[in-house]
């Protein structure tokens, strides 16, 4: 069983850079299968979920090379055949595989999605939208049978701006015969991603306002090579870290036009940085203001920044307050940081951090990636040698880690026993 292990309390300085952005290479790839042209993604992560997301390739007989964070797909002799594996569980990501098989077969066998436990994670939008466009939806045991004959031309509107539903219902009409609109779409810069990609490609979507998508299909996309955005999820972790801890150190590789939400935060705190460009200058911060954080969809505070923001949230004189509005059940990390000194109350989604609480080092346990990332930088924080378990899902997130981390003068590990 792997272990992190951190002895906390160091000033980092140096640069750490980001990598590309998981979220948007994990819908990347099944989007690549939509030509049987050759597609090339540059700047992919080399984390698991991509590897997880691989082996499924190698299960529909697509050939991939995955070199230095390139990753070159031929799907040119692809095959339907059933998602139906225990592993094809572990990810959320592999949703997207009924979007894309739908569109290339008209039908599609696929278990249905995993992911971290972080709350109820239905997938009704999906389904509602996708029997909308004329597709019959049958589920039994947890796999979901669904296919075919034509598309109808339809409008669907979703009932919240869901990243995954707008990728997958995307995917789906990108090559039918038909006129579909999406309204009401996620407006994250994962999901202009893949439009932007499939674009590329030669599919014809237009963006109406700002969150009506006009998808007009096209039987036939040609390859493309097409660079990952860096992970703004990734980018924001390690700036929290800085405001922590950062003595001269420089998180490069940022956009900030994804981040403002953080930055207010960061601004309110009394964070000491700038931005330069796409890079990120943290100084020794004198942290000295409570915040409050409300999670909703971009451009709001995203709900993948609240973990690891609650550890900052314990440095900070008064009380903190976030509300988690995406998901219940992202909490996982509170009893944990609890452990360590801090004083945080949940009522229902309301999370209250009294500060100022010096943390301590402590035995914890990740029990999801994000959750696992607020853990390091508590960790990192706080004085004494604190061992991480559950390893496997900061993994999944955050690349070559403990290098990054290394590099700028953690004094950090793992142990693989
Ligand atoms: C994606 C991201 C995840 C991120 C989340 C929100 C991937 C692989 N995962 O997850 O890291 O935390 O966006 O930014 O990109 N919902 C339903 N029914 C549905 C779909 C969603 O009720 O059919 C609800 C969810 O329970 C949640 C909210 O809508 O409360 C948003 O979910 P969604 O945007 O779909 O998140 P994911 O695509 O699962």
């Amino acid at each position: 069983m792997k272990k992190i292990i951190i002895n906390g309390g160091k000033r980092l300085s140096g640069k750490i850079k980001i990598d590309g952005s998981k979220n948007a290479a994990l819908a990347l790839i099944p989007a690549s299968l939509l030509t049987k042209d050759v597609v090339t993604l540059e700047n992919v992560p080399d984390i698991s979920d991509i590897h997880e997301m691989l082996d499924i390739l190698n299960i529909l007989n697509v050939s991939y090379e995955f070199i230095d964070n390139k990753l070159t797909i031929d799907s040119s002799r692809i095959i339907n055949t059933p998602l139906i594996k225990k592993n094809i569980e572990k990810i959320r990501a592999s949703y997207y595989f009924m979007g894309a098989l739908l569109s290339l077969f008209q039908n599609v066998q696929i278990i249905a999605p995993g992911g971290c436990k972080i709350g109820n994670r239905p997938i009704n939008y999906h389904l509602n939208g996708f029997r909308k466009m004329g597709i019959n939806v049958n589920e039994m045991d947890n796999v979901f049978n669904m296919s075919y004959v034509i598309l109808n031309n339809t409008t669907i509107k979703l009932p919240f701006p869901s990243v995954g539903a707008t990728i997958n219902l995307v995917l789906a009409a990108v090559k039918s015969d038909n006129i579909i609109i999406i309204d009401n779409i996620s407006c994250e810069p994962e999901v202009n991603q893949v439009i932007d990609f499939l674009k590329s490609c030669g599919a014809r979507i237009k963006k109406i306002g700002h969150n009506t998508l006009i998808i007009i299909g096209t039987a036939k996309l040609k390859g493309t090579t097409f660079k990952v955005m860096n992970d703004r999820i990734e980018a924001g972790t390690y700036c929290i870290l800085a405001a922590l801890l950062g003595d001269n150190l420089l998180i490069e590789g940022i956009n900030k036009d994804h981040l403002n939400s953080l930055f207010t935060i960061l601004d309110k705190v009394n964070a000491d940085y700038f931005i330069k460009d796409n890079i990120a200058y943290f100084n020794k911060s004198n942290l000295n203001n409570p915040f409050e954080i409300e999670t909703s969809p971009f451009p709001l505070f995203p709900t993948d920044l609240q973990q690891p923001i609650c550890v900052l949230g314990s440095f900070l004189p008064g009380q903190s307050i976030i509300y988690e509005n995406i998901y219940e059940d992202r909490i996982a990390h509170i009893k944990e940081l609890n452990k360590m000194g801090a004083d945080i109350k949940i009522f229902q989604n309301k999370i209250i951090i009294n500060g100022r609480t010096p943390l301590f080092s402590n035995k914890l346990k990740a029990k999801d990636l994000r959750g696992g990332a607020a853990l390091i930088i508590a960790a990192l924080s706080a004085k004494g040698t604190s061992l991480i378990e559950g390893v496997n899902y900061i993994e999944r997130g955050y690349p070559n880690i403990i290098q990054k981390l290394s590099n700028v003068g953690a004094d950090i590990k793992m142990e693989d026993s």
